[in-house]
């Protein structure tokens, strides 16, 4: 075989193949937000593994800490509503687990606990008094964006210690979307939004161990590029993040994870939510996504 060298005296030879390709530039998109100011927030209860009644709480730095959240996101861009606190709910901060909004619908949420269970109720009266005309609220145990994750394309359906199975085909009756079960398996990863968050259409970031196995090959199949979370990244709720399409709100700890999604293109934007985590909670907990 011959060999033609299209090279002229004096040219650099171009090497083909080993340049690695472009980082992809992200481009964020105008979101809208519900939360609720954990003025009642403490921790008088444990229904997960991170709650500890008998370790001090500062209801003001659980304060200071979500008002830096709130603040972290108007400053890039978005809107945030309110919700107003109620006395006697003091994991009402935690707005995902009370509805998920996909095109306006919203499908309201039921707790498995008893000491949850009235939120329910506070946020299906605000979204009547907000405009929303399609409200639904489910039969069956459902936490919301805690356990739903909308994709794009895809609701991922989390359950194994809150939500149950049968709200996943709840979900995509009342939603009409396609809805993807998960099983998770780590009691510390009780809630999807603490094991797996999306980054951009398309692409996530996820903890593969807090999933069973059938459930990793799903994610595997689905998302072959996938960011993957270690140990440390989840053990600091680091997952519980929020993404725009560019920049990416997660707690200041998850600086192994940040790096990972900065090789991709994405900004981490660090907040410190160490006082909400004690009740098991991150900043995606503190936020609810208003899909119009
Ligand atoms: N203490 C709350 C609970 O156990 C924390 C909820 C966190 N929310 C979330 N979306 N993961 O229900």
């Amino acid at each position: 075989m011959t060999s033609v060298s299209l090279l002229g005296p004096g040219d650099e030879p171009i090497v083909l193949g080993v340049t690695t390709p472009a980082t992809p530039v992200r481009v964020p998109t105008t979101r809208r937000y519900l939360m609720c100011p954990p003025e009642y927030f403490t921790v008088e209860y444990a229904i997960n593994p991170w709650m500890d009644p008998t370790q001090p709480i500062s209801t003001s730095l659980a304060v200071q800490q979500w008002t830096d959240l709130k603040d972290t996101y108007e400053r890039l861009g978005h809107k945030v509503d309110l919700i107003e606190p109620q006395p006697g709910l003091p994991d009402m901060v935690f707005s995902a687990n009370s509805g998920t909004v996909i095109d306006g619908q919203v499908l309201g949420s039921r707790f498995r606990a008893e000491q949850r269970a009235a939120e329910a109720d506070h946020f299906r009266r605000w979204f009547l008094a907000n405009g929303y005309t399609n409200v639904v609220m489910p039969e069956r145990t459902n936490e919301a964006e805690g356990d739903f994750t909308w994709t794009g394309k895809y609701l991922l359906a989390g359950t194994g210690f809150r939500t149950d199975p049968l709200a996943h085909s709840e979900a995509q009756e009342v939603l009409g979307v396609p809805v993807i079960s998960l099983q998770l398996v780590d009691p510390r990863y009780y809630h999807l939004d603490v094991a797996l968050f999306v980054l951009a259409d398309d692409l996530v970031a996820y903890y593969p161990e807090a999933f069973s196995p059938g459930s990793q090959r799903v994610l595997r199949r689905l998302f072959p590029d996938a960011v993957i979370a270690t140990a440390e990244d989840a053990e600091c709720l680091g997952l519980n993040a929020v993404s725009d399409g560019r920049h990416v709100v997660l707690p200041v700890e998850a600086t192994h994870l940040a790096e990972e999604v900065a090789k991709r293109g994405f900004e981490p934007v660090f907040v410190d939510i160490s006082e909400l985590r004690k009740s098991g909670g991150g900043p995606k907990c503190c936020t609810m996504e208003l899909r119009d």
